[in-house]
């Protein structure tokens, strides 16, 4: 087991931070790989631990993996045993995404429901109510979907009631090959599921639709292995601009799509930053800038992404004044308060909103990443904390951030990552 120490920075980060690719993207299109019979390649793909978690769950069904730099090769050619197993995906809740693949190209398989996460039960109903419209039987035992179908899907409609990413990915890639026609209503926006598409198309699949919340797919009967790309990670550069903004420096992010990121972008422009962009680049510019507190509210994609909930959190708590932030996507994901809270922050909670009153000194402390982007949280918030902070469980930061020690001391962070448990991830 590691921990990261991060000493107060005492001035401003400042500098220029290529972003990798997203690998919330990637992980849906591995899932989609099982579609075809044969080796499709991945480009931009992070070094990872949720790619090798995705890889291990591959594995088990058969594929063979390989690849090297930001390069993956699956070879779904012995994929036989079709069965995800709940030591994988109670790790990882997207190697649910194999259910929706499996099921449409064998007829049956048999998936781990992944429980809970970090900060709470997440539920995966709509996953199954949208393969169950397609036409997919789905039987829940033991802890394990099972979902068979007599052939082919026969495909169908689906009207999805609330905007999942996840269910979205699950029934588009199970409705490609679908006896008949499918039409997802409702479907996620997120730059994501537009990556899975592309992805689908090039291996030969009938989506018309993309970019909007209806998905129409006719389906084929057979789909060829394919070249896919990796858009770049918006939440690794929205929390590589955090930097800027909350240690009142500047932070260039570049190989990024900036749209991905407007609605990032406009946060730091409420805040008061200084904020430009090019084709592929974007700039938080926080030198001598008195910036404001702001209130925001988190929703699917266009709107501000609830993964930027708790980095943003941490970067509010910097700026005098009284600052909201109400999750809508996540009612409960507030794990990283009282972490935030040992380093001397002033937030409470009600409801789903957070109230952070800005401005108070924070004092370095001993905390505990609880999840993914609220280790990011406790990074932030250590370069302004007063002497030293000991970050543990940054294993969950380690799912989401590529190189990051090495990306944070290009803008002039050092953050130190020392062993503390040998026998502990
Ligand atoms: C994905 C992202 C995650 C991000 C989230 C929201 C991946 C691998 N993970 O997660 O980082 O925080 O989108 O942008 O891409 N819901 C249901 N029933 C379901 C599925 C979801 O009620 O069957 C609810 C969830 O509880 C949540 C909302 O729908 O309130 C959105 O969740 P969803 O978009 O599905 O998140 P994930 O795909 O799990």
């Amino acid at each position: 087991m590691y921990q990261f120490i991060v000493p107060q920075v005492k001035k401003p980060l400042d500098g220029d931070v290529e972003i990798s690719g997203a690998k919330n993207a990637v992980l849906a299109v591995m899932a989609a790989a099982l579609l075809a019979d044969g080796v499709s390649e991945i480009t931009n793909v992070p070094h990872l631990k949720d790619m090798k978690t995705m890889s291990d769950v591959l594995r088990v069904i058969g594929c063979r993996i390989s690849g090297d730099s930001h390069v993956l090769k699956i070879d779904t050619r012995g994929a036989d045993h079709l069965e995800a197993p709940y030591e994988l995906v109670k790790t990882m809740r997207a190697s649910f995404y194999v259910l929706g693949p499996l099921v449409a190209r064998f007829g049956r398989c048999r998936v781990s429901l992944p429980g809970g996460c970090a900060w709470g039960p997440r539920p995966v109903d709509l996953h199954l109510k949208g393969l169950e419209a397609l036409g997919a039987k789905i039987t829940v035992t033991h802890g394990y979907v099972e979902a068979t179908c007599e052939g082919r899907l026969p495909g169908g409609t689906f009207h999805f009631p609330i905007s999942s990413v996840g269910a979205t990915v699950n029934v588009l890639m199970a409705a490609t090959l679908a006896k008949g026609t499918s039409v997802l209503q409702n479907a996620a926006l997120e730059p994501e599921i537009d990556n899975l598409v592309d992805y689908l198309i090039a291996m030969g699949a009938k989506i018309q639709g993309r970019g909007t919340r209806t998905l129409t797919v006719q389906g084929v009967e057979a789909l060829r292995p394919g070249n896919g790309y990796t858009i770049p990670d918006r939440i690794e550069a929205g929390s590589f601009l955090c930097c800027a903004a909350i240690t009142r420096g500047r932070v260039k992010v570049t190989k990024i799509i900036p749209e991905h990121i407007a609605s990032t972008l406009d946060a730091f422009r409420l805040m008061g930053c200084k904020v430009s962009e090019g084709s592929d680049w974007a700039e938080v510019d926080a030198r001598g800038v008195e910036l404001k507190p702001i209130n925001i509210q988190t929703l699917p994609f266009p709107g501000y992404p609830t993964d930027m909930q708790a980095p943003l959190m941490a970067t509010l708590m910097s700026i005098p004044g009284t600052s909201t932030i109400q999750d809508t996507v996540y009612n409960d994901r507030f794990k990283h308060v009282a972490e935030l809270q040992r380093l001397g922050a002033d937030i409470q909670i009600t409801g789903n909103t957070a109230i952070i009153k800005g401005g108070a000194p924070l004092e370095g402390a001993e905390v505990m990443g609880t999840d993914l982007r609220a280790s990011m949280a406790m990074v932030l918030a250590a370069l302004i904390a007063d002497g030293e902070t000991k970050i543990s469980r940054i294993y969950h930061l380690d799912r989401g951030y590529e190189d990051f020690e090495a990306k944070m001391a290009t803008l002039g962070a050092s953050v130190e990552r020392v062993i503390i448990d040998a026998d502990e991830p």
